[in-house]
């Protein structure tokens, strides 16, 4: 296929990318299986760093489980959607594809967890815009990390493994509105980093106002990310949860 700037793929490709958004009120209807393969068929096609496929998903379409994940993660949206899949770091399958033939694993925990996130990231954003495709609403959950190892002991995940985020996929029941992000500039850099003048820092926070009723993108920001914002509860607490899933922290 040639490159070519206004093909119909591409235009199909930035429809889908366009239309989705995160879905969090859906339809009490089941996706037929047969599009559940499809969607995840689209994430095992993603790109895996040195074909070491760093994670799983487990695919939870279970009405009682979901709702028990919707309750520990207070995330209602999980038990209304139609399936849910938690993505986790495997390095449990790598170790057993290994010792399965005599091998071991070397030390590697640190960079295969890093690797790991960015390979499933890859796959679930594949699922996503698989299911926006086919007419499903979609929702990825970090809340997950609000409840653990009350999720690690549900879904019975082993040593060597750790839940990075969930994605919810269902009948929407909602069309939410094209929500901001930060401007092309401040994501791109043009050939090195370059530092933020006051006026591209106000262009961010101008464009991102919406993302809150109030038009207040800081109160957001420090809710997640201030002082006292959700993230420092779950850097202090990650150390020790990996530990416990069988990581080696401090190599
Ligand atoms: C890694 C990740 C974790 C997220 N966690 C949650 C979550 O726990 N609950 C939720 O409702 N939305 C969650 N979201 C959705 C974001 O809030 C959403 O993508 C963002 O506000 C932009 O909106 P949009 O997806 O509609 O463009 C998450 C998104 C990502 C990528």
């Amino acid at each position: 296929m040639s490159p070519t700037g206004d093909s119909d793929l591409a235009k199909i490709f930035m429809d889908i990318v366009y239309t989705r958004r995160s879905v969090r009120r859906y339809k009490p209807e089941k996706i037929p299986l047969d599009h559940i393969r499809i969607i995840m068929e689209a994430a095992q096609r993603a790109p895996t760093d040195a074909a070491l496929h760093l994670w799983t998903a487990i695919h939870v379409r279970d009405d009682e489980k979901k709702r028990r994940i919707a309750e520990l993660t207070g995330q209602k949206h999980i038990d209304e959607g139609s399936d849910f899949f938690l993505f986790i770091a495997d390095l449990y399958r790598l170790k057993k594809l290994l010792e399965y033939r005599g091998e071991e694993m070397g030390d590697v925990d640190h960079a295969l967890l890093l690797f790991a996130a960015i390979d499933a990231g890859l796959a679930a954003e594949n699922m996503a815009l698989a299911a926006v495709s086919l007419g499903y609403g979609t929702c990825f959950i970090g809340a997950i990390h609000n409840a653990t190892e009350e999720i690690i002991e549900l879904l019975k995940l082993p040593k060597k493994t750790y839940p990075l985020f969930g994605l919810v996929v269902g009948v929407p029941d909602e069309e939410p509105p094209l929500r901001p992000r930060l401007p092309l500039e401040m994501l791109f850099h043009s050939e090195e980093y370059h530092d933020y003048s006051e006026d591209m820092l106000d262009e961010g926070y101008k464009a991102m106002a919406p993302i809150t009723r109030r038009g207040d993108y800081l109160r957001l920001l420090k809710r997640y990310v201030g002082r006292e914002g959700y993230f420092v509860i779950r850097n202090k607490e990650l150390p020790r949860l990996l530990e416990k899933m069988g990581f080696k922290i401090n190599p």
